[in-house]
This record gives C-alpha cells, structure tokens and sequence, in this order.
C-alpha cells in the first residue's frame, strides 16, 4: 500500500521526534486522528510522563494524554529504532540561539543524523521547528541523504511550520491554518494529504524555503510591532501625562489597518525573541544588513532595564532604599496563562535585582520554583500578608487567575509592567508606559 493510501485508511505510523510544547499537542492530535504514533525524545522524564498517560504542558490535558495512551494509539520512547517502522516521522527539536545569539540548530542535525540511520524508501520526513530558510534542503536534506536514499524521489521531505500559542483557547490545532512546503511536488502534495486529515485548512507553497521564510515573517511581525509599542511607550513616560494605554485603547476603534500590540517588561519564550536573530544571521551570508529585525531586538530586549529604572525611580519617590526593599514579583513566566519560563524578561529583572535589594519573592501559579544564578526561588502564596510585606509589589506576568482587585487593595506600592490594574491616577500605582508627571520639553 502506497502512502497516500495508508493516510487515508488511518494506516500510516508516525513518529513524532522531540515531545515538548510543540511535540506533545501533536503526539495527541495525531493519536487522536486515528494514527498510531510514538513519541521519541532523548528526555527519559516526558517519555515515562506519557508512557504513564501523563501530561506535562499546561494546555494539554493529563485526560486527553491518557486516553489515547490507553487506547493503545500513543507510546513514547527513547530509542529512535521504532523510526524503521514509522512512514511518517516529524521533528520538533528546540531551535534556541547561542550566548552570542546565533542560531543554534545542533538539534536538528542530531535528531536528522539519528533519522537517516533508520531511514527507508517512501517515508515521509517533516522538519516543524522554527529555523531559517534553506535549513530544510540545505542542511537536514544532505543528513538524511547520506545512505545514498534521495529526497524527492526515494523518500519525500518538507517544512511545516508550528503556529500553536500556548495559552490561546481559541485556536486550537484543528482550525489553525498550516502551510506546507515540500521539496518537490509530490512531497507537498502528500505533506497536504496528511495535514489535511486534522487540520481545517492546508496552505501548499512552492518550497520549504518559502515555508521557513512565512513563518520568520509571522514572528518578526510580532516583535517589530511590539518593539513599535514599546518605544512609544518610552515615549509616552518621557512626555508625561499621556497614557500610552489609552492611546492604543483609542487606536483599537479603527476597524481596518490597526491592529493592537500592547508594551511590557520585554519579550521572551522559544519563538518571538529568538527566531528574527535567524533570519538577520540568515541575512548576513547574503550581505543584507535587516535593520528593521535588528531595532526591533534592541528595543524590545531594553525593556527589563526600563522596568528596573522605573523600579529604582518608584522606590526613590516614595523613600525607600534599594537595599532595604522586599519586592514581590507577580508572574514568572515569560506571558500570561503559561508555565514557560525560557528568556522570561521577568526573570532578567529579579536577577537585576536578586542581590541588590533585601529580599526577593515571587508568585506564579504556573512556576512553583526556579533557579537564578545558584539561588533557588520557590513561588509564595499570594496572601494579603504576602502583599502587605513587600515595599513594592511589581506585576511583570498578568496571569488571568490572579486576583487583581486584593492585589490593588492589599499592596502599599505596585509598579505594574503589564497594566493588568486599570485604575488610572491611583497614587500607588505606577504602569509602564505612563508618567503622572508633565516633564519638561528638552529642547526648544
Ligand atoms: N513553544 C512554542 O510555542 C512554539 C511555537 C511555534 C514553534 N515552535 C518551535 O518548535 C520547536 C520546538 O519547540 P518547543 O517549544 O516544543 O521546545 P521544547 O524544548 O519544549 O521541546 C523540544 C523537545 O525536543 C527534545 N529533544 C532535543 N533534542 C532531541 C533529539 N536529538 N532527539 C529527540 N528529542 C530531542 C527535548 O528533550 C524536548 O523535549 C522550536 O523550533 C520552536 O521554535 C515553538
């Protein structure tokens, strides 16, 4: 039986490499589409998680694991000998970027090397973690070409981008629209097929170069116009007296050609702050200098220290030293509504502050410790004693679930990053973005 033919019968066997955020929701979705499926991941911990039916991302329900770990339609292990049985296998590898913020795609190499050993004529090899163009055919296509099997022809390979946002309710795997793009025609075709199977909507373009390209665009998108934001947010505070919140809130009735992005303490997670850095390094081979993607880091990646100026500004005007300040900080993670604490800018702006002032608290549901430099951190209960102790209480993550209107009540001073207290005026109040103050014009 042909491929094409094993999709359509719920035959196909697939692998899915690497099961964390990305990887895991897949594992589910495809299980539950009626495919057998194995995730692999050099992990042991999530591989005994899933083996027991267990969930250990937040959107992902421990009961949707386990039912179809018990139907029998989801294993997971370690050992990449099952890829000889799969026809299908998908790699969702991490991408980060290096101290240096260049692309780190040693992942995808290992995971490729470890595929092409048990590669086997009329597989399907789809590469899914955010990477650079040209990645696909110019690094992982060489990889698995290695035992002399050919894409496009012995076995088919594409790109497919990720587009889940954890923490997003709306959009769930099935009505999120994909864009597939193989190396050849009948890979993008038979890509199409599968994705087809439980995905609404399947956008074929001509190549995985095009794919790659698509899905750095969505994501320099975002970071452009956040950094947008943040700048005029800066702005806003240096002129006093106009709430930049406000402004975007009066933008937002315009029903065509705006669209709102909102300012915080910085940006961070696997996604938004890491990938422009491959297209701009991409850029570099090429002699293109992408100014656009380079502003938008600088800008947004300043925004923890303006958080720790306007700290430092906030605990002077009300007579406190640094040294003697408790801070709480509300929220870890690195948005609202998730546990996900890579390149969190909340916790850049504790480490600022993690020697500098008396002590240091955090609360996040999502988060119930962390490490920053060598000291270990376990989140507080947020209690109104807990609130009523801290100098100042700086909200840098706005979880939905928190209780903002105890928080206002209970706390002497809050430097909110986020505006998740919308009590404008409010003498213990501080927001990001706005200066009660009208400062003076510097210059003419
Ligand atoms: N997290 C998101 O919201 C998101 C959204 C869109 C795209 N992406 C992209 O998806 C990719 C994966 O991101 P993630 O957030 O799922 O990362 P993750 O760190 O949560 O998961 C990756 C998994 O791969 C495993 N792994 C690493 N090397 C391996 C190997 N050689 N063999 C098998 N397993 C291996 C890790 O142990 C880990 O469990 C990245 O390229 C990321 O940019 C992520």
């Amino acid at each position: 039986m042909d491929l094409a033919n094993k999709i359509l019968k719920r035959k196909a066997r697939v692998a899915i490499i690497g099961i964390g955020y990305v990887g895991l929701p897949l594992c589910v979705e495809i299980a539950r589409a009626g495919y057998r499926t194995t995730g692999i991941d050099i992990n042991s911990k999530k591989v005994n998680a899933v083996r027991r039916g267990r969930s250990f991302i937040d959107d992902v329900p421990t009961r949707d694991v386990a039912a179809v770990v018990d139907d029998g339609m989801l294993e997971a292990t370690t050992d990449y000998r099952v890829c000889r049985n799969c026809d299908i296998i998908i790699i969702c590898v991490p991408t980060p970027f290096t101290p240096t913020k260049d692309p780190d795609i040693s992942y995808i190499k290992e995971s490729g090397r470890s595929v092409a050993r048990y590669l086997k004529p009329g597989q399907l090899i789809i590469l899914r973690s955010t990477t650079y163009p040209e990645t696909t055919e110019k690094i992982l296509q060489p990889i698995l070409e290695q035992n002399k099997l050919k894409a496009g022809k012995d076995f088919c390979l594409s790109f497919v981008p990720e587009r889940i946002d954890p923490g997003n309710k709306k959009f769930t795997t099935r009505t999120t629209p994909i864009v597939v793009g193989g190396v050849t025609k009948s890979c993008t075709r038979l890509t199409e097929l599968f994705f087809s199977q439980f995905v609404d909507k399947v956008f074929p373009v001509s190549s995985p170069r095009v794919a790659e390209m698509s899905k750095l665009l969505e994501n320099i998108f975002r970071s452009v116009n956040i950094a947008l934001v943040n700048e005029l947010a800066k702005m806003c505070e240096r002129m006093g007296n106009i709430d930049i919140w406000e402004v975007i809130e009066a933008a937002s009735t315009k029903p065509f050609g705006f669209m709102p992005f909102y300012p915080g303490p910085g940006i961070g997670g696997h996604c938004i702050l890491v990938d422009p850095y491959y297209l701009s390094w991409k850029a570099r081979e090429y002699d293109f200098h992408s100014n656009f993607i380079e502003l938008a880091a600088e800008t947004n990646e300043s925004m923890p220290y303006l958080v720790t100026d306007r700290l430092l500004e906030v605990l002077g005007t009300n007579g406190i030293p640094c040294s003697r300040a408790r801070l709480l900080v509300l929220g870890a993670a690195f948005k609202k509504d998730v546990g996900d604490i890579r390149n969190s800018p909340a916790i850049k702006v504790m480490k600022i502050f993690m020697n500098k002032v008396r002590r240091i608290d955090y609360h996040d549901p999502y988060v119930a410790e962390l490490e920053i430099g060598n000291k270990k951190l376990k989140s507080v209960p947020l209690t109104r004693a807990a609130l009523r102790r801290a100098d100042c209480v700086l909200i840098l993550t706005d979880h939905t679930c928190f209780d903002y209107r105890m928080i206002f009540k209970e706390s002497t001073l809050i430097l909110d990053a986020r505006h998740a207290i919308r009590r404008r005026g409010a003498s213990k109040l501080y927001t990001l973005g706005y200066q009660r103050v009208k400062r003076l014009p510097t210059a003419g």
